[in-house]
């Protein structure tokens, strides 16, 4: 072989060995865009706590009453048409807070704590109102919360609903 046809089978080598690089960087491209349609398309994941949580149909949850969801630790409230989902953890030190029939009201058993039924605080230790998860309706007509992600609950001082005690305490009561 000489010099020349050396050269040239250099070259055809490199040219080769190139179109297969950029066959593969082209696959490797195609294979990372499927893969992320099929990410944004899928079905939602319902994951029990800790991720989404499937529910009800929102016209299902009692007009301006409260409906619990162990599976997400917390409850779906109506207020005034709009559903909330609200984290059932005291925001003072954790304690789970039921809700009290006979007042209407969230009261925290550990220390006191008394929210409303929008998750507002109106007297206790704890900072600020229960913490609440997103919600949207699925293609499905059901109401997922997010428990993957919690929001903040409002300040002290925060009135989104304006409701007087029903009746009296669980607490008083001993329940
Ligand atoms: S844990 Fe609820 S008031 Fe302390």
């Amino acid at each position: 072989m000489n010099q020349g046809t050396a050269s040239q089978t250099n070259v055809m080598g490199r040219r080769r060995f190139l179109a297969r690089m950029w066959a593969g960087g082209l696959a490797l491209i195609a294979a990372a865009g499927a893969w992320t349609t099929w990410d944004l398309l899928k079905p939602k994941a319902i994951s029990g706590f800790g991720g989404l949580v499937r529910t009800v149909k929102p016209d299902m949850v009692p007009a301006n009453g409260v409906l619990p969801v162990p599976a997400a630790r917390g409850y779906l409230v109506d207020v005034e048409g709009e559903v909330l989902a609200l984290s059932e953890k005291c925001t003072h030190l954790g304690c789970r807070v039921p809700y009290c029939e006979s007042s209407g009201r969230f009261e925290c058993p550990c220390h006191g704590s008394v929210f409303n039924r929008a998750g507002d605080l109106l007297s206790g230790p704890s900072p600020r109102g229960l913490d609440r998860y997103p919600t949207e309706v699925g293609d499905d007509g059901l109401l997922y919360i997010d428990t993957g992600e919690t929001i903040e609950g409002p300040p002290p001082g925060t009135e989104t609903i304006d409701e007087p005690a029903k009746g009296p305490p669980c607490a008083a009561e001993g329940h």
